[in-house]
């Protein structure tokens, strides 16, 4: 923390800091983790500047700590969030978001045709690339690329 600035959103003691979340997705973010269910204490911050994302948002969750699974998720609109790992108030460990193998529903397949625009069928991608998040889908093998991510919970 640098000394001449003031914490924008109060400090936790025991939990997960996830930071650098694109403005623009924080509920997003909120709904793939479905944090909305969650009993533990959660704050967050949006419109924060940030020199590499322009405007940031934060999301602080005290006495909860995630599986690397679970998190990847977020991976679809938060690409380069971290996680601070937070134990008496000292940050412990820092991780970025891991790439999921698959993605099982969560987004929408970009295919107008494919079965599970039609069906209630849950859609199924491989993710391909590392870098620029992209979805293969598992039923029409059509590709939807990260522009083209629509989030359907
Ligand atoms: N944080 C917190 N509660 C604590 C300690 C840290 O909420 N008890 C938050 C800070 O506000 C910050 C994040 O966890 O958003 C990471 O903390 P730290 O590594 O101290 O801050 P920076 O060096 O600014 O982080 P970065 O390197 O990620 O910019
Ligand atoms: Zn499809």
């Amino acid at each position: 923390m640098k000394e001449n600035k003031k914490l924008q959103v109060s400090a936790i003691k025991d939990g997960t800091v996830i930071d650098h979340i694109p403005a623009k997705n924080l509920f997003k973010v909120i709904r793939i983790l479905g944090l909305m269910n969650l009993e533990n204490q959660v704050t967050f911050g949006t419109n924060l500047d940030s020199q590499k994302l322009g405007k940031k948002a934060i999301i602080k969750l005290s006495n909860k700590f995630f599986e690397d699974e679970e998190i990847s998720k977020i991976i679809l609109v938060a690409p380069k969030a971290r996680l601070n790992i937070i134990k008496n108030y000292e940050v412990i460990d820092k991780k970025l978001v891991s790439v999921p193998d698959k993605i099982i529903g969560i987004a929408k397949c970009v295919n107008p045709k494919c079965v599970t625009n039609h069906e209630k069928v849950k859609t199924k991608f491989k993710v391909l690339s590392k870098s620029n998040v992209a979805l293969k889908c598992l039923y029409c093998e059509k590709i939807t690329d990260e522009e083209h991510i629509e989030i359907i919970i």
